[in-house]
């Protein structure tokens, strides 16, 4: 970055690195002072006072600490402060007690503690990594340990995300971007189809695709560690607003997606992060004051449930190695998930065997000590409770606690070696490909010139922040092809594909003096009156829908809408196309607009976000299952009044889950139906690819499309008011979500999970059976872990070490890990969470990253030949379902799905064409989670059925093991 320094300016990092480097100081002025860095301690309060026997960290930690607004000022403060919330809490709380008495003491194994956190560097893959890690970390002092584990702040520096570097050792900040979809924040990159539509394709290279080319455009833009996959929330409720962002409510397929997107984002080097953990599963009350309530929503599962659908696709992704995990905002079992020991140390770092490190979600760290001890490795973006206030839970205190005991220092290193590790395991110390001046853009101006951290009102000198870098390569081919495959043929009859010339295979075309007339109708179709980024974050529902909202949504470079593609694609001379680009044409004044035509292309959709913003009726999660802006009514006016009642009406919905198709579907001018998912910047011409015929349709249903909501079951239902002052929502179905509950209770979907058509057909064979390996019931016993992590220096530092150096130039609100004054280091002893103390025993699933090896071998191969019998080449979904051994549930003494997804693989197969599909069947495929035994358990008596189809219902033949 020459150029910033021939202007005379110094560059955003040459800041940061003077402001961290004693050795620079001396010439940097030291007349900027800080404001309040401190808060109230948060590390000595008294515990809080709800049922301790299952506290895996200190609840509701904002009452041990009742009013951090008033820290450090006024007894008045405090008072007035402790009076609003006794006020509110006499608000929200009636039949708080009873609720309480109900819920707050969650049954034995919900989330026992599970102390001290497993250290990082046990694993083989990962040896070497530690190796050069535990070097660099045992040069640190103790606050560039802490720099490294702590966001600066939010809006304090260029990504969204930004940890202090350990400027001495070579170790650089740290830049974190949003994910999943692109680079969240930035200009010319690309933006790619939602999760949800990669999930559709069923496609494992394009999964890794997908993450690959998004690694390669992060990597280009100075970023380390991209804030996706997203695979949680898994999707219990379809109305969930965050669904599209992971890849279907299935835990296999979203494991199979996340680890395939994982290994594309790792193989360019950039550290993934998979998110959100665990059970944020809907937007209302996901986060403490977000919806006015204090705290956090708490999802009650229980471990089995937990392990088979939430934990489940974590599994495949620490498998995949991925560097990083956030924490998600809510509570789990009435634990914060940031500072959950059972999920965190117990779960994820024991019996997963996780090797990087997990970092909150943005603000959801809700205790300092507390989620230190629980296994939390990173905070973001810093602050504390509240958002930019820079008053961080870590950064300087997390300094104090260590140096007053209350953090073990081999908790901190433990942390700080994990970062390191990742960063190594990668090759992020590469500094020929990774920039060590770190991100070329700014996520917080457009414009070339800013300052660094924008989030600090202290003056700081404007340098170049966006460097305007294009990044997307030939990346729009990737985009256009998972759109096209992740457009999933509801309904067919024989009207698709339409060629240029306006043919189908409609028997009867009618043609109007020799010209085809298609008429393309609906909003969604084209494009919105402000753009494709008319609304921050894409939180409005206008033109067509391409992307849901929120974080998960990134900034278009261009929007190819359905008309840009579609208006301009026919024959002219044999086809004529007008459009109606509105939700509300004058049908009813104009009839002849619908009498008109002869085909009529009809569009509709339905929009959700994340809920720190609402668009409408939409606050995050989807009011109802319904198309949104009158998309119903315009199918029904259409199909019912095209070519006066005789035309045909091909239906294209966009949406971010289900939608309920029932007022339109069995129209009989209803012919066609595509669901084109979220399909990014190449959504039309990837639908004209499918419409065309160039690509034959091969998208499945990523989740089932029921006839009401209430067919789903109550779970599946968004808590849209609080039952509690803590929302309680028990997760009572268990292992019965999407198509799970549907087989259970015999409903009858509209359109099944895995559903999807093909302008061809396929024959199946009966599926072979190969064992390799005999059936037993547990897993070989857990080995020995292959490496021993790091050894410290266990020794408390001087208490200087941990003083700003002088002349040190501080930023107002920004956060160092320095302190001012030693005083600030209170030796008052910790209460340590019930069961701190209590050493756990080690999982017998655990043992290397991934948990057991024994779970990952594979115990039988399915087989079964597919035979493309149609009249076009295409490519085919096979896929596979288990049952368990029918008498099981007696046998086992537990409920058992009717089916479970255990495979897919998709085939591209000429006409004729024969292919042999394969699927490896592992221990953990074939296992259920046994509660008592705490291990994953094989049902051995009986036998298992395995069924392989194109949809979880369209299954074609069985065979038995
Ligand atoms: C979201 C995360 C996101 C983070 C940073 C949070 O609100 O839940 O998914 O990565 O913000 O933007």
């Amino acid at each position: 970055m020459d150029h910033k320094q021939e202007e005379g300016l110094l560059s955003p990092k040459e800041h940061f690195r003077r402001s961290y480097d004693s050795r620079d100081s001396s010439d940097l002025d030291s007349d900027i002072d800080a404001t309040e860095y401190l808060q109230s301690d948060p590390l000595t309060a008294p515990k809080g006072s709800y049922n301790p026997a299952y506290q895996t960290q200190p609840r509701n930690r904002w009452l041990r600490q009742p009013c951090c607004c008033c820290a450090g000022r006024s007894r008045k403060c405090v008072w007035t402060c402790l009076g609003i919330l006794a006020l509110v809490f006499i608000a929200l709380g009636g039949g708080g007690f009873f609720a309480y008495k109900k819920f707050a003491a969650p049954k034995d194994g919900l989330s026992p503690p599970w102390y001290p956190t497993p250290k990082g560097g046990t694993a083989r893959n990962w040896a070497d990594s530690y190796r050069k890690a535990s070097e660099m970390v045992s040069k640190m002092t103790l606050p560039e340990k802490v720099n490294v584990t702590t966001g600066t702040g939010w809006e304090m520096g260029p990504a969204v995300g930004n940890t202090g570097p350990a400027v001495n050792v070579g170790f650089p900040s740290l830049a974190l971007q949003d994910g999943p979809l692109g680079i969240r924040f930035t200009d010319n990159a690309t933006a790619f189809p939602a999760g949800i539509t990669v999930g559709a394709t069923w496609n494992k290279d394009l999964m890794y695709q997908w993450g690959n080319a998004h690694a390669i455009e992060a990597r280009k833009k100075g970023i380390n560690v991209i804030l996706g996959p997203c695979i949680g929330p898994l999707g219990r409720m379809p109305a969930g607003g965050r669904n599209w962002e992971g890849f279907g409510a299935d835990p296999y397929l979203q494991g199979i997606a996340a680890a395939e997107s994982i290994k594309g984002i790792q193989d360019e080097g950039i550290m993934a992060t998979i998110k959100h953990l665990v059970a944020n599963e809907q937007e209302h009350f996901r986060q403490s004051w977000e919806w006015g309530l204090p705290n956090a929503i708490s999802s009650n599962i229980d471990d089995r449930t937990m392990h088979e659908l939430y934990m489940w696709p974590f599994g495949d992704s620490v498998k995949a190695g991925v560097a990083s995990v956030m924490c998600s905002y809510n509570q789990i079992n009435n634990s914060y998930a940031c500072g959950n020991s059972k999920i965190l140390n117990g779960i994820l770092k024991d019996e997963m065997g996780f090797q990087g490190f997990v970092m909150s979600d943005w603000l959801a760290q809700r205790g300092g000590v507390s989620s230190a001890l629980a296994g939390l490795d990173m905070t973001m973006p810093g602050d504390g409770l509240f958002w930019a206030d820079g008053k961080s839970l870590w950064g300087p205190e997390l300094t104090k606690s260590v140096m007053n005991g209350s953090v073990p220092l081999e908790r901190l290193n433990d942390m700080v070696t994990r970062i390191v590790a990742a960063w190594y395991q990668f090759g992020q110390d590469d500094t020929e490909r990774f920039d060590p001046d770190g991100p070329n853009f700014s996520s917080w101006t457009n414009d070339e010139y800013g300052v660094f951290a924008p989030g600090s009102p202290s003056e700081q000198e404007k340098v170049i922040v966006n460097e305007y870098e294009n990044v997307m390569g030939n990346h729009s081919a990737i985009a256009r092809q998972i759109a096209a495959e992740g457009t999933v043929l509801l309904k067919n009859e024989h009207i698709l594909p339409i060629d240029r010339h306006g043919n189908t295979d409609m028997k009867l075309r009618k043609k109007h003096e020799g010209v085809v007339r298609i008429g393309i109708f609906g909003e969604d179709a084209g494009p919105g009156p402000n753009g494709p980024n008319g609304c921050k974050d894409r939180a409005c529902n206008e033109g067509t829908l391409a992307s849901g909202w929120g974080s998960g949504a990134v900034e278009f470079p261009y929007l190819v809408t359905p008309i840009d593609a579609l208006g301009s694609g026919w024959d002219k001379d044999k086809v004529n196309v007008s459009s109606w680009l509105t939700n509300s044409p004058p049908f009813s004044e104009q009839p002849e607009i619908l009498g008109n035509q002869d085909i009529c292309i009809v569009f509709a959709n339905a929009d959700s976000g994340e809920g720190f913003v609402s668009w409408e009726s939409v606050k995050g999660d989807r009011p109802d299952l319904f198309l949104q802006k009158g998309g119903d009514d315009l199918i029904v006016s259409v199909a019912n009044g095209c070519g006066g009642g005789s035309g045909e009406t091909i239906v294209i919905i966009h949406t971010v889950g289900p939608v309920i198709m029932e007022r339109w579907i069995d129209l009989p001018g209803v012919k066609a139906v595509l669901l084109a998912n979220l399909p990014g910047q190449e959504s039309g011409n990837a639908l004209a690819d499918v419409l065309f015929g160039a690509v034959n349709p091969s998208g499945h249903l990523p989740w089932t499309i029921g006839k009401n909501l209430d067919d789903y079951g109550d779970g599946a239902k968004i808590m849209y008011l609080p039952n509690n002052v803590v929302p309680q929502q028990n997760f009572a179905e268990g292992l019965y979500v999407d198509y799970r509950y549907f087989d259970k209770y015999d409903i009858k979907p509209r359109f099944e999970f895995g559903f999807g058509l093909s302008y061809t057909t396929f024959n199946f064979t009966i599926p072979r059976i190969k064992e390799q390996k005999p059936k037993s019931a547990y897993p070989a016993a857990r080995p020995r872990d292959f490496a021993m992590p790091p050894e410290y220096d266990p020794s408390i530092p001087d208490e200087d070490e941990v003083l700003f150096p002088p002349n040190f130039r501080k930023l107002e609100k920004f956060v160092y890990p320095y302190l001012d004054t030693v005083d600030e280091i209170i030796m008052d002893p910790y209460p340590y969470p019930e069961g701190y103390d209590v050493k756990q025993p080690l999982s017998p699933a655990g043992g290397d990253e991934g948990g057991n090896p024994d779970l990952w071998e594979t115990y039988v191969t399915v087989s079964t030949n597919v035979t493309n019998t149609g009249a076009r080449d295409g490519n085919v979904v096979t896929q596979l379902y288990l049952a368990y051994p029918p008498n099981a549930s007696k046998t086992e003494g537990v409920d058992f799905p009717v089916k479970v997804l255990r495979g897919f693989e998709k085939t591209f197969l000429k006409q004729n064409e024969m292919a042999t599909v394969t699927f490896n069947v592992t221990r953990r495929d074939l296992s259920y989670w046994d509660v008592k035994a705490q291990n994953w358990k094989m049902v051995t008596d009986g036998t298992y059925g395995f069924v392989v189809g194109e949809s979880s219902r369209l299954l074609h033949a069985m065979a038995e093991w």
